[in-house]
């Protein structure tokens, strides 16, 4: 098959949603459905179950959430479908941002009863912003819950998302018999299995005996259906693919009630991976020989191998085990004989992998988060946007004889992204501050830093409420004026933070020719 054959085959894409809501299960019932797990149950830990979940690390086992992200890929009528897990964890926002750069789609989960829930709005914002196809699955219907309608207007009133209902629920949410597909107008009936572990057998009834067999549950959703034809809430798949409508299903994820209908449109309405547009511009056609870029950097994610795992988004060309690709950064050489997907903890080595193909480098030493790496035609994809930090802290080793284990994590872990470091250009690693989009990012840094380089820290809170990009010659003015630190970040720019947001905007204001550029987010 030629690389735009595969590539027109691929769907990489992420589920979003709240902590809860459903993503874990969701994710379970589509390796269900896609037959790449016999009975569902695996994915999450339960007791005497295996553990596909990535539990590499202590913490994530702690808090229950998942940290790390995982690639997950799977056959689905043909397709390979790839899913890129995000953690569901608000405070640790910045990686699931990564993430969303490396994907061509996402699937937005939101708990029926609870609709969109303030910590994670943020994320759906970022989408949107980006102008990423959304499909949006109303889960666990299987329960009473709020009226669908309702949560229609408010995805519209929050994200600015036009909502489209493909299918639409008979029966109230705690009594759902099956889904109307609002463009066939069939009516697919669903059966409950025990726990929803097997594939929950479907029935498509006629319009007739649907009629007499779930009378008014059945006029009922008629008579939303027709509301919605009047609106013209029809999916339409130009504005989904540029991001402006999102096609709402509703189901259960726990029953298995309406998983198929969600993976086909995955399949049916998620663009392929497409032809990418470099830094200058320029499309990398899907048959220009190979190319990718870092998304993530994960180091130590095996204890016993100590090692540094890159994990990069195929974006042209056929890639192949073994190949040396060139980093545009360094223009170093880069070995790529071991070559991974990552199932939770199990690692598979990759042969092969194409556009929209997510590819574990193992010993990646030499890249960094945002770098490109091409096979002999030199490209720079757009560099992955950082976001503008919220919180600040200092770190300071507890034990004073570990301080260079302390600046080794401390590089590490800035390069990875967990936080950003920021260090003083006088005085270097010794008084850094560390910023974040969220708290849980200083105690991942924390938990990580005294785990992996046995440098335990103590974290204290910084006094700072805003950071704006600056240069050398504003940093000098500004250094004159109480309350303002400047920094240096990672790769070099200097920041400017404040200790007051007031005193930021009356700077502003009253000397409007210093360069105070914000941190571009989205
Ligand atoms: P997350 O990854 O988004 O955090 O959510 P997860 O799938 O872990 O689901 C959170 C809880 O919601 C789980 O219950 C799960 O069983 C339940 N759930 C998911 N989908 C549905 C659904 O469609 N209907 C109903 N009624 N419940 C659903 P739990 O009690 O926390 O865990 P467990 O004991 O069931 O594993």
């Amino acid at each position: 098959m030629s690389v735009v054959a595969e590539a027109q085959r691929r769907r990489t894409f992420a589920i979003i949603s709240h902590p809860d809501a459903g993503k874990t299960t969701l994710t379970e019932k589509f390796l269900l459905y896609s037959g790449a797990l016999a009975e569902a149950g695996a994915v999450k830990a339960r007791s005497g179950r295996r553990s596909a979940t990535s539990d590499w690390m202590e913490m994530e086992q702690k808090r229950g959430i998942s940290i790390s992200s995982t690639a997950l890929s799977f056959e689905y009528r043909g397709f390979q479908l790839n899913l890129l897990d995000t953690p569901g964890h608000r405070d640790f926002s910045e990686d699931t941002y990564r993430v969303l750069s490396a994907v061509d789609a996402v699937v937005m989960v939101l708990d029926s009863a609870k609709g969109i829930e303030p910590q994670t709005l943020k994320l759906f914002e970022v989408c949107r912003s980006r102008n990423l196809p959304v499909i949006t699955f109303l889960n666990k219907y299987d329960r009473p819950g709020r009226e669908p309608l309702e949560l229609l207007d408010e995805i519209e009133e929050q994200i600015g998302l036009r909502p489209t209902p493909a299918t639409w629920p008979v029966g109230i949410s705690g009594d759902f018999r099956g889904v109307i597909d609002r463009r066939t107008g069939e009516f697919t009936r669903f059966t409950r299995t025990v726990r929803g572990s097997a594939i929950a057998p479907e029935e498509l009834v006629d319009p007739d005996t649907a009629a007499a067999e779930e009378g008014s549950a059945w006029e009922h959703a008629l008579d939303e259906s027709g509301l919605l034809d009047a609106i013209e809430a029809d999916v339409d798949l130009e504005s989904f693919r540029a991001g402006e409508s999102t096609p709402v299903f509703v189901g259960s994820a726990l029953t298995n009630f309406g998983v198929r209908h969600v993976l086909d449109a995955i399949v049916d309405l998620a663009p392929a991976a497409e032809a990418r547009v470099d830094a200058k511009d320029n499309r990398r056609e899907l048959d220009a020989d190979c190319s990718a870029f870092v998304f993530k950097v994960q180091a130590n994610m095996d204890r016993s191998h100590r090692d540094r795992i890159a994990f990069v988004r195929i974006c042209s060309g056929r890639f192949e085990r073994g190949m040396v690709l060139t980093c545009d950064r360094t223009e170093k050489p880069f070995a790529t004989k071991y070559a991974s997907t990552v199932f939770g903890a199990e690692r598979t080595t990759i042969e092969e992998a194409y556009p929209g193909d997510v590819v574990g480098l193992v010993n990646a030493q030499g890249l960094n988060i945002g770098d490109s790496l091409y096979e002999s035609t030199p490209v720079s994809f757009p560099p992955i946007p950082r976001f503008s930090p919220e919180v600040f802290a200092s770190a300071r080793p507890l034990d004073t004889g570990k301080v260079k284990q302390f600046r080794k994590g401390l590089a590490q872990l800035d390069e990875e992204g967990v936080v950003q470091v920021l260090r003083d250009p006088d005085m270097g690693d010794s008084a850094p501050i560390l910023a974040a989009v969220g708290q849980l990012q200083f105690d991942v840094f924390a938990d990580r830093l005294d785990a992996e380089f046995n440098a335990p820290i103590e974290i204290l809170s910084a006094p700072y409420e805003a950071i704006r990009l600056t240069d050398a010659e504003s940093a000098k003015r500004l250094r004159e004026i109480g309350g303002i630190r400047i920094m240096e970040r990672g790769d070099g720019h200097l920041v400017a933070l404040f200790e007051s947001r007031y005193r930021l905007q009356r700077i502003e204001g009253d000397e409007p020719d210093l360069t105070l550029d914000h941190i571009i987010a989205g």
